[in-house]
């Protein structure tokens, strides 16, 4: 199988230097192999100094090669391997990410910059793709709040629009017509600003693999995973409500909330239960949580709205 992680990526232009001088040091204690730490399909240590959240899930990770070969990234294609076959030539070096519209400090920021003033942590979090199915994945990450803070939300925004990579010449999925490109998603200024939501820029203990989203990605856990949108280039705050791409293309099926919700079915099939990916043939399905476990944190984001109309 081809592996995407690629050596070309400059880790002093993605890491905090002290990380970086310290991952020097390790890797030279540890023979600077790599590739003898990816042994096993996976990281054998971590590489990233992240500290770890209390707001991680205690269930076990998914294992990397499953969290790595089975996923969606439609830039990519649309079939669950084709993101780890295809995303290999994806230039994720340099990588820099627009903020503007109701900003004080709009601007290109770019990821070594917005990297060196947050602090990673490890954030073990559960997946719920729309399709049924789940994983649950250690991710390297901060809190998004920390990024808009940083930028200065104006009190006039009221939703975050987010947009990925356009570069049909190394997206070969983009040189279809299977989705509007490029993938944009959005949030509500609070959704965004709450402390589950996080900017993963890792996972497994060392930088993203392109087809996970790299090298920045979002991912807000108690909603489907398709509003967690990878490679992101512009995040823009607005007054109105985004477009965001699945609702473009049948809003019958995928609304702008995407919350996990077991009680609204899919028009074309059951959300009460999921299929955990890499749990075996035998192991059966899991019922699915509400806002997927997440209930705790962020229901109170939702009072009084109807989640069956703002689905
Ligand atoms: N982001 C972009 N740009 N393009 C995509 O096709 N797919 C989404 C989301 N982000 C997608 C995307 C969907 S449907 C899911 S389930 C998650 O990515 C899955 O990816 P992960 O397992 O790497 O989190």
């Amino acid at each position: 199988m081809k592996r995407s992680f690629r050596s070309d990526l400059k880790w002093s232009d993605v890491t905090p230097q002290s990380v970086y001088l310290d991952r020097r040091s390790l890797m030279s204690a540890a023979g600077g192999a790599l590739v003898a730490a990816l042994i096993g399909g996976r990281p054998a240590a971590a590489k990233i100094a992240a500290k770890p959240s209390a707001l991680s899930t205690s269930e076990p990770p998914t294992k990397f090669e499953d969290i790595t070969t089975y996923n969606n990234f439609y830039e990519f294609g649309t079939g669950k391997s084709d993101p780890s076959q295809y995303a290999g030539n994806l230039t994720i070096d340099p990588w820099s990410v627009q903020i503007d519209g109701l900003v004080d400090r709009p601007g290109s920021y770019g990821l070594g910059d917005i990297l060196a003033k947050v602090t990673l942590e490890e954030r073990i979090y559960r997946l719920r793709c729309v399709e049924a199915w789940s994983m649950v994945i250690p991710w390297i990450g901060f809190p998004l709040a920390d990024l808009l803070t940083r930028a200065g939300v104006q009190p006039g925004a009221k939703y975050v629009a987010f947009q990925t990579l356009l570069r049909p010449e190394e997206m070969p999925g983009q040189q279809m017509a299977l989705l509007d490109w490029p993938y944009v998603e959005g949030l509500r200024i609070d959704e965004a600003m709450h402390p589950l939501t996080i900017l993963a820029t890792g996972l497994y203990g060392d930088v993203l693999p392109r087809q996970n989203g790299a090298p920045i990605r979002l991912v807000v856990p108690w909603k489907y995973g398709f509003k967690s949108i990878k490679s992101i280039v512009k995040i823009s705050l607005t007054d109105g409500e985004p477009p965001t791409t699945w609702k473009q293309m049948q809003s019958n099926e995928y609304g702008f909330y995407a919350n996990v919700n077991p009680n609204v079915d899919h028009p074309r099939w059951s959300q009460a239960s999921e299929r955990v990916v890499g749990a075996g043939l035998f192991a059966g399905r899991k019922p699915t949580l509400m806002f997927n476990g997440y209930g705790e944190q962020v229901a109170s984001l939702y009072a009084g709205q109807d989640l069956a109309k703002d689905y």
